[in-house]
């Protein structure tokens, strides 16, 4: 097969990590006989600095009229002070709502050789954690209205929290067949002894779980899951929650699988066309040095695999040949556990791309 990515590499550490994910991707198309072809698009701060805006609109152009789109990570202090209207992160935003990209699944899994690396007891996660945070993307507070006024002599800030039925409705779904292909157990986070928009959003949920009788359903207000995740986060299989909850809560979940490096997403549409990064951020104090983990952006080409283009062993086979280097003990810096690692060898972030594709 021939597939067409559009790469937005970004800034920070981004650039180094999706490198490695190409490399992979690369390794993949030469042992099953696959082509894909690469176009590279500047986004976020580097592409302020180049052109004034986060994304010009041949980039934007680009994206959509590929297979798939890669990303790695956006923003940094250089750029923290840019008007909201150019700030990095208002193209990625500007990315999933063009693409329709309302679906994030967010794996959350432990590798148990990496139990050593989580700040969590290993009474906790010594179980094994295998959850997904299905993540709703394209609304809720993030793209309501905002505004910045002066009203009685001092500036008023305002953020608007939207979200209609069939959004809720079509989040609700991905989430419960998500449930059905796992451990049939789904967790509703929201906020509705608050918020309408949560109470819109558990009616919505409740109507769906008459059709998906095998699940079992529960709804979590978003502190108490907060709580949970942390107290006892294997009783978790699928969860679903609304945009900036799934923003909060998939960085917490993280420390659950050892380093926010290891963490993959995929943001879908109801087509086949979908988006697919880490999801942690550029990290400027480690960018240029090649010690950032790869494996969450890798992870994520193996998920552009499976979900984009339907390439199952393909994407297999990328899952597996991470899980071989973790058990072979090849360690980048966030998740060498500070001296209970004996006989794991600490590698740079190119170093583990090399290893990844070696063992496809
Ligand atoms: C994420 C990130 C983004 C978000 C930022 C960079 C806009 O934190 O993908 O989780 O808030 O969605
Ligand atoms: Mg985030």
């Amino acid at each position: 097969m021939k597939k067409r990515i559009t790469v937005l590499s970004g800034d920070g550490i981004g650039p180094e990590i999706v490198a490695e994910a190409v490399k992979v991707l690369d390794r993949v198309g030469d042992v099953y006989g696959h082509t894909f072809e690469y176009t590279y698009v500047d986004i976020g701060g580097c592409s302020i600095d180049k052109y004034g805006v986060p994304i010009t609109d041949e980039g934007m152009q680009a994206c959509l009229s590929s297979d798939s789109v890669l990303l790695g990570a956006v923003g940094g202090p250089k750029w923290d002070d840019c008007p909201a209207e150019i700030r990095p992160e208002k193209a990625l935003l500007a990315v999933r709502k063009q693409l329709g990209l309302f679906a994030n699944l967010r794996p959350t899994k432990l590798f148990p050789q990496l139990a050593g690396a989580s700040p969590l007891k290993c009474r906790i996660i010594g179980e094994g954690i295998d959850l997904v945070i299905v993540r709703e993307l394209t609304g809720g507070i993030y793209f309501g209205e905002k505004k910045t006024e002066e009203k009685d002599g001092e500036l008023t800030a305002t953020d608007v929290m939207t979200y209609s039925e069939h959004e809720i409705e079509r989040i609700g779904r991905v989430a419960f067949e998500t449930a059905m292909k796992r451990g049939r157990r789904l967790a509703s986070v929201d906020k509705a002894n608050i918020l309408d928009t949560s109470r819109l959003w558990r009616r919505t949920m409740h109507m769906l779980r008459e059709q998906y009788p095998e699940v079992e359903y529960s709804d979590i207000l978003v502190d108490n899951a907060a709580m949970k995740l942390i107290k006892d986060p294997t009783r978790f299989d699928v969860i679903v929650t609304e945009n900036m909850f799934g923003d909060i809560l998939s960085d917490e979940a993280s420390m659950l699988t050892g380093s926010i490096g290891m963490m993959p997403s995929a943001s879908l549409s109801s087509g086949t066309r979908g988006m697919y990064e880490p999801i942690h951020g550029s990290a400027p104090d480690i960018a240029g040095k090649n010690i950032a983990n790869p494996t969450g952006t890798v992870l994520s080409a193996a998920m552009m695999l499976r979900y984009s283009f339907g390439m199952e062993k393909e994407a297999d086979a990328v899952e597996n040949a991470v899980a071989k280097a973790i058990d072979e003990g090849f360690r980048t810096q966030d998740i060498m556990a500070a001296g209970k690692d004996d006989g794991c060898r600490l590698v740079s972030c190119t170093e583990m791309g090399d290893i990844f594709a070696e063992r496809i």
